[in-house]
């Protein structure tokens, strides 16, 4: 069985580039040595793309990444663009493709590595065997609501307003995902909302809920986002699937995030309707006080690519691998600044990419 795939990729701003070509020699090693036959395209994205071209995404850029099984991005943004008009910032170019795309659903897992239990600023009993994934809505919400934007008022004064939006059918899909699963792991999904302050939050209560009657098998409860806030501080080991709108994700999954230890860790993948394109990116940003140094945290990079193989590719066997090879590199005490410990051994992005090089060489033989 040949299997060909096509991937866009796009490593944008500060840290993307380094960060990405480290994945790209673990797709080349895939290619070598798993016999996976990737044609690759790569664009600019972000400040880089505005830089370029004047926009955040060319029309090239966003045809290609239609046209792809699927598209790995490294990260936008920086202070350098701090002052360009907000349709044509770096994050516009990752909310067109997330749009343009229709990827609804973003899937962040929060995984501790064991390793990392001590890099975590929690006690290592909280963390240890943390596995929690979060179901971020992505395509809806304040992120695209209208009506939106900064009028000055007849006083002078000025109002800024977005807009917190949510209909029935957003909220049914992106419920389905985050059953479906659950279905897959341990049967619980907490769904966080605001339903005490705001009709939207009241609605995705409401919808939740029917979609719940649906799957019998899994339990569901739901949590206001600031407890949601608190209790994945206090007592994280107690959610399994968390499923919550655009903002609340963007907030809550970046929480959990730093209980695994760093940012730097940590994959995702936007996907969209059945038989669509999909997206895959570190959940950290472009880190632009650490760009261009070589210090960068390649793994949560490599990890989208594996979330890649198993979501989009239908290749588990080297997203497990390729997971395996980061979790005994880590064992094997190698640490990039980000996560670095006492009397462990700090490398360099580059050391760091090449370590998992061999220790995929290494399982892959044995
Ligand atoms: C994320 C980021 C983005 C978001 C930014 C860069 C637009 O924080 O993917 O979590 O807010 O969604
Ligand atoms: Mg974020």
């Amino acid at each position: 069985m040949t299997r060909k795939f096509s991937l866009l990729i796009l490593p944008g701003d500060g840290i993307g580039p380094e960060i990405m070509a480290e994945a790209r020699r673990v797709i080349d090693w895939l290619g070598t040595n798993r016999g996976l036959d990737f044609t690759i395209y790569e664009d600019l994205v972000g400040g880089a793309a505005y830089d370029a071209y004047g926009v955040a995404l060319s029309d090239d850029a966003l045809a290609r990444a239609k046209q792809v099984d699927a598209v790995l991005l490294g990260a936008v943004g920086g202070p350098k663009w701090a002052g360009v008009e907000y349709d044509k910032r770096p994050e516009a170019g990752l909310l067109t493709l997330r749009k343009e795309l229709e990827l609804f659903a973003n899937l962040r897992p929060a995984i501790c590595f064991e390793a990392l239990v001590e890099a975590s600023s929690l006690k290592p009993e909280l963390v240890s065997g943390l596995d929690i994934m979060f179901v971020r809505e992505l395509t809806g919400g304040v992120y695209f609501g209208e009506p939106r934007g900064i009028e000055t008022l007849p006083d002078g004064s000025r109002r800024g307003v977005n807009s917190q939006v949510y209909t029935t059918p957003e909220i049914h899909r992106i419920a389905h995902v985050a059953f479906d699963l659950a279905g897959k792991r341990n049967g619980q999904v907490t769904s966080s909302d605001k339903a005490n302050v705001m009709e939207s939050g009241l609605l995705w209560r409401e919808e939740v809920t029917k979609i719940a009657e649906q799957y019998p098998d899994i339990t569901l409860d739901h949590m206001l986002a600031d407890s949601c806030a608190m209790q994945l501080v206090r007592a994280p080991k107690q959610f399994d699937v968390i499923v919550t709108d655009n903002l609340f994700g963007d907030l809550l999954s970046d929480v959990a995030a730093m209980l695994t230890g760093s940012l730097g860790m940590l994959p995702s993948a936007a996907l969209g309707v059945r038989g669509g394109g999909a997206m895959y990116e570190p959940v950290h940003g472009s880190a632009p006080d650490i760009a261009g140094q070589g210090i960068a945290n390649p793994i949560a990079t490599i990890l989208s690519l594996a979330m890649a193989l198993r979501y989009s590719f239908d290749c588990a066997d080297e997203a497990d691998l390729i997971e395996d090879a980061v979790r005994s590199v880590l064992a094997g005490g190698l640490r990039t600044a980000d996560i670095m410990q006492p009397g462990k051994a700090r490398v360099s992005t580059t050391v760091m990419g090449d370590s998992i090089l061999r220790a995929l060489d290494h399982l892959n033989t044995h």
